[in-house]
């Protein structure tokens, strides 16, 4: 009904570029179709930190009530969102943090905790004893800075496994096939590689294939995600050792914000949980995951179905009211 507040939701997202991003919004929509009072815009910085900066701008211009965010580079992106948190409009972050205790609510998963989880599960891969190679997100990205601190602070336990090398990339496979072979050459006593990903661990292994590694090389990589070339088919394949779930929370993210927008309570720290998928558990979680998107599927059937006899019921009323004032 036209008498119902409009709310405007304005999300920055850091990249649209990829299948986890596309589930993120998946799920974001998903959510949203509970909300037909919402107007949902987002703009897609394709990597570029200024060009988010703009964004943000942009959106302060044309007006919204809530802004969600997922920082391309933490530290370039703090002092534009900040000044959205300044003016009162509230600040969702999620996944990728600011530099900035100045926002409403985050939603996403506790990087440190995936870094730590991610170095244990290693270690225990290798008997406490061997040489790892870590390969890591955009520097300055959030969580390719947590993931680094979690993954190197659980080594630390262990005092016959090392780091031997870390590569350094922008989240995507093909840095990883572009950098990975020398780096591989120069530290021939790699028996593990950790990627910040799916997509850079399925390069890694791509580079080991390559080079005749792949037998020894032991490689993991972040997000779990279901699909044809995602994590939990890569661990099915035995491609990767292990995957650690990072769930991309699109849905959360707008509960969270409408809880914000509603005045409803919330909580500030909203941390999806994270866990190791190896050949020992990928076939339930595949299952499961399956049985998920099947129930969704019925789920928005419904929502059609409802929607259809909403539509005839209004139709139908509209030919009474006709008839009664003929
Ligand atoms: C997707 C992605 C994921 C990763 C996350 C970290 O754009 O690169 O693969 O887990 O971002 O922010």
């Amino acid at each position: 009904a036209p008498s119902r507040p409009v709310y405007r939701i304005g999300f920055s997202q850091c990249t649209n570029g990829d299948a986890w991003r596309l589930a993120m919004l998946a799920g974001m929509q998903k959510e949203l179709s509970f909300y037909p009072q919402v107007s949902f815009r987002m703009k897609d910085a394709r990597d570029n930190s200024a060009l988010q900066q703009q964004h943000i701008q942009e959106f302060l211009k044309e007006g919204i009530d809530l802004l969600i965010v997922s920082a391309n580079e933490a530290g370039p992106v703090t002092p534009i969102v900040e000044e959205v948190y300044n003016r009162g409009i509230p600040v969702v972050i999620l996944d990728r943090r600011t530099t900035s205790q100045l926002y409403t609510a985050y939603v996403g998963g506790n990087n440190r905790e995936v870094g730590q989880t991610a170095g244990n599960y290693a270690s225990s891969l290798l008997h406490q004893n061997g040489n790892v190679l870590e390969i890591l997100g955009t520097a300055g990205s959030s969580p390719a800075v947590d993931r680094h601190l979690g993954f190197v602070q659980a080594l630390a336990a262990y005092p016959n496994l090392h780091l031997a090398a870390t590569v350094q990339t922008d989240w995507e496979r093909p840095s990883v096939l572009r950098q990975l072979p020398a780096v591989l050459r120069a530290h021939p006593e790699v028996d593990l590689i950790f990627a910040h990903n799916d997509r850079m661990a399925l390069g890694a292994y791509q580079v080991c294939h390559q080079l005749g590694l792949s037998q020894r090389v032991r490689v993991m990589g972040v997000d779990g995600l279901p699909g044809a070339l995602g994590g939990l088919q890569l661990v099915q394949d035995k491609i990767l050792a292990a995957t650690l779930l990072y769930s991309p929370g699109g849905d959360e993210a707008i509960r969270t914000a409408m809880k914000i927008l509603l005045k409803q309570p919330f909580s500030k720290e909203n941390t999806l949980g994270t866990m190791v998928i190896d050949s020992t558990n990928v076939l339930t979680t595949k299952m499961q995951t399956e049985k998920l998107a099947s129930q969704q599927q019925d789920i928005e059937r419904q929502q059609r179905l409802l929607q259809a006899q909403t539509a005839l019921y209004t139709s139908q009323r509209m030919a009474l009211y006709v008839m009664a004032l003929a």
